[in-house]
């Protein structure tokens, strides 16, 4: 089982293509760097327009990822 950080990576986004890990098994966290071949999984593609601050899950139980939506405070996270 991957390590997990507790509570999102807040990051200050450029402009781009973001590809999110989905696996929990990246090692450069939380962009996808391919360990995630084998699983089944794949990463999250998102698009960013303009500069900004996101809040990305690292938890992989967001029912909103690859954004940070509360769950890793749920009762047994
Ligand atoms: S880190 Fe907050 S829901 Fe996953």
């Amino acid at each position: 089982m991957p390590m997990e950080k507790k509570g999102p990576y807040i990051i200050t986004e450029q402009p781009g293509t973001k590809y999110y890990c989905a696996c929990g098994m990246s090692k450069t966290p939380p962009y996808c760097d391919g360990s995630h071949k084998g699983t089944g999984k794949h990463p999250s593609r998102v698009e960013i327009l303009e500069e900004k601050e996101v809040a990305v899950c690292s938890c992989c139980r967001s029912a909103d990822f690859p954004w940070c939506d509360g769950s890793h405070n749920a009762p047994g996270n």
